[in-house]
């Protein structure tokens, strides 16, 4: 008999979404375009030229999916709202958009599933881009806070635990400095302030939230990492601290108010005046738990471009001969996420957390019927090895969501890039579970420690 890995009995397992990467339906009842959708929309921004007009058609298939979920075991379900279907440009509710989380989450209800909703996970409406420049204008933060309010009304009564944000790093830097994702700015001082206006919108967002509805478990979701030196020259040891201060501290440090560190303030220059002093109180609210997100570890090394130089570091590619790779070249670490956990642990009081994402990608393809993926399947088990013994330390981590439930859009990397436990043939919409999904159902199934 196969062995699992030993978990309490009320650790709770789920799997993850984001609403851009499978619902489609881009069009329909009054959704309105987000910043992705113009992204996709310029030559050069995603690797297969690929967009999210229909992607894994979750729009119209959430209740085949839904009952996928449940077939295969999973409890729980993260999954993201889109802005852009809920809201309308002048703030008012939109009913349609509404209707159709209301019609999922009625369906997770009928099968038993927990619902976990994320608010932002990177689908900037793109008339807040055109008015307020996005997240470098502090209008947005103002305008998130409306939108959870308008959630928290519409459908709060229904969700017991939210996150306001995914990543905000991603959106701030891959946004904003490196430009590889929306809205495709390169501009080192502005990715800071969008990471300010990102945290704001945090804080202002859980103040909303708790102002219509209290019992909500509200919290947010980030992805930090550990940053190792190329060498031990002291250079890159000083280049791997900026990246970890860029990473976490820039997240971390406000959301239980204190500044950012010296070099942070630095590097923002003039625009940092666009940061208010009352700013830190706000985006300090109480969390009710964190979602942490755990793929991979960076390699870092002194900068050598100008643009390494305004960051303070560079990233290398880990080595293929010394380090087993994913799919898209991502590290297989599993004892990072061991590592980061028991840092931010050290530097900061955590509330509860959960493992809100973790995966890998694999590309194996579907033969005859089957899809072996056995990189993921390794990836998995050492990962699910490793928080099976942190927990069992005693570290307070209550849960593990899988990323992801279905091959998807994967941002910059269009579908060239899969991250499912389930298989999906974007020709055919048709959904295989991977073996995987079945090593899961097993784990899910076993009797618990
Ligand atoms: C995370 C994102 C998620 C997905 C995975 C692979 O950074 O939150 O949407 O793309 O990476």
């Amino acid at each position: 008999m196969t062995e699992f890995p030993r978990f309490p009995a009320a650790f709770e397992w789920g799997c993850a979404t984001a609403a851009f990467q499978i619902e489609g339906g881009a069009t329909e009842g009054g959704k309105l375009p987000s910043i992705w959708d113009h992204f996709c929309a310029q030559p050069g921004r995603i690797k297969d030229g690929s967009d999210g007009l229909v992607a894994c058609d979750h729009f119209h298939r959430f209740r085949e999916d839904v009952a996928l979920m449940a077939d295969l075991g999973f409890r729980h379900y993260r999954f993201s709202i889109a802005w852009t279907r809920v809201i309308r440009e002048d703030g008012s509710a939109n009913p349609e958009g509404l209707d159709f989380y209301r019609r999922l989450l009625d369906a997770l209800a009928h099968r038993g599933i927990t619902p976990n909703a994320t608010l932002f996970h990177w689908d900037l409406p793109a008339h807040l881009q055109r008015a307020h420049r996005g997240w470098l204008g502090r209008e947005t933060a103002q305008r998130f806070a409306d939108y959870a309010a308008l959630v928290a009304r519409e459908l709060g009564d229904r969700l017991p635990r939210v996150a306001t944000l995914n990543e905000p790093w991603c959106s701030a830097f891959l946004g904003h400095d490196i430009g590889v994702f929306a809205p495709g700015v390169q501009d080192r001082p502005s990715s800071l302030l969008a990471a300010h206006h990102l945290m704001l919108a945090h804080g202002l967002g859980l103040q909303a939230w708790r102002a219509e509805r209290s019992g909500t478990q509200l919290g947010i979701v980030l992805n930090p990492e550990l940053c190792a030196p190329a060498s031990d020259a002291p250079a890159d040891v000083a280049a791997a601290h900026m990246a970890e201060l860029e990473r976490n501290d820039v997240f971390l440090n406000p959301l239980f108010g204190r500044e950012w560190p010296a070099e942070m303030l630095a590097q923002i220059g003039p625009l940092g005046e666009q940061r208010r002093p009352e700013d830190l109180t706000a985006i300090a609210q109480p969390l009710d738990f964190i979602g942490l997100n755990y793929y991979t570890r960076s390699i870092a090394q002194s900068p050598v471009t100008p643009d390494e130089q305004r960051r303070g570091y560079r990233f290398v590619p880990p080595d293929p001969a010394k380090t087993r790779l994913t799919d898209i070249g991502w590290e297989i670490y599993p004892e990072g996420l061991d590592r980061v956990t028991r840092k931010l642990l050290a530097q900061w009081p955590l509330p509860p957390i959960w493992i809100t994402e973790n995966g890998a990608a694999d590309n194996t393809p579907v033969v005859a019927g089957a899809c072996d993926d056995r990189l993921r399947l390794g990836y998995l088990q050492s990962h699910l090895a490793q928080l099976s013994q942190m927990v069992a330390s005693g570290l307070d981590i209550r849960g593990y969501y899988v990323w992801s439930l279905l091959d998807n859009f994967e941002w910059a990397q269009g579908y060239s890039q899969r991250f499912g436990v389930v298989h999906v043939d974007y020709a055919t919409q048709q959904r295989t579970p991977k073996a995987s999904a079945r090593w899961f159902q097993q784990l899910m199934t076993s009797p618990q420690a």
